[in-house]
């Protein structure tokens, strides 16, 4: 009687040493199992493969695109006026970032037949003028050129940078 209670006491069901083994396996292998399952559940949206629609180039381009952005083919809104006592920034002015502010959006596609950035022979004719006149148009607008490029803000010594440098371009 004895025996038998003290028997059952140490019984397992663990009774070969190939179960042993394979309890010893399975003691490693289904712990990983099911981290692996869980970080595979955990990042099954973070699909970065190419197929993935969310990966397209324009999706993430369109995800990540600036809070503004530039419209062509549109006159700019109008300018706040000039701050009183004149804009005339401190430092020499740079012809490029005036163009880039202010010109381009139309120079830069050659709107409203806008003489185009860089194509010689629409600004051949407009440089035989002579550049004070350049100067003068830029500044008082003519025709489609509207004075300043729209940007009543600017200093004419900031406008004829911007001159300056749409004629460098062509030279
Ligand atoms: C809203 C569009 C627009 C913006 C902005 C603009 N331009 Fe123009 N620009 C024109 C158009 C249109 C013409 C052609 C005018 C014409 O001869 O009929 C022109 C012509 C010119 C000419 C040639 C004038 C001439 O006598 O032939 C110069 C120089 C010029 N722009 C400089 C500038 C500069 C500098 C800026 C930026 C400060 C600027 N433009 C911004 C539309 C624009």
């Amino acid at each position: 009687m004895t025996e038998e209670v003290h028997i059952e006491a140490h019984e397992s069901p663990i009774k070969t040493p190939t179960q042993l083994v394979v309890v010893i396996l399975l003691a490693f292998l289904v712990p990983i199992a099911i981290i692996v399952a869980i970080s595979q559940y955990l990042t099954s949206g973070l699909d970065t493969s190419p197929s993935n629609p969310l990966m397209a180039e324009d999706a993430v381009a369109k995800r990540i695109k600036p809070a503004g952005e530039v419209v062509l083919g549109e006159a700019p809104p109008p300018a706040p006026a000039p701050a009183p006592g004149g804009s005339a920034p401190a430092g020499p002015v740079d012809g490029k970032v005036v163009y880039e502010k202010a010109c381009t959006a139309c120079h830069g596609a050659g709107i409203m037949n806008s003489p185009k950035t860089g194509d010689k022979a629409a600004w051949a004719p407009r440089i035989a003028q002579g550049k004070q006149t350049l100067y003068e148009h830029a500044i008082k607008g003519i025709r489609m050129m509207p004075a300043k490029g729209g940007n009543a803000a600017l200093s004419d010594n900031e406008v004829k940078a911007a001159v300056d440098y749409l004629v460098g371009l062509v030279k």
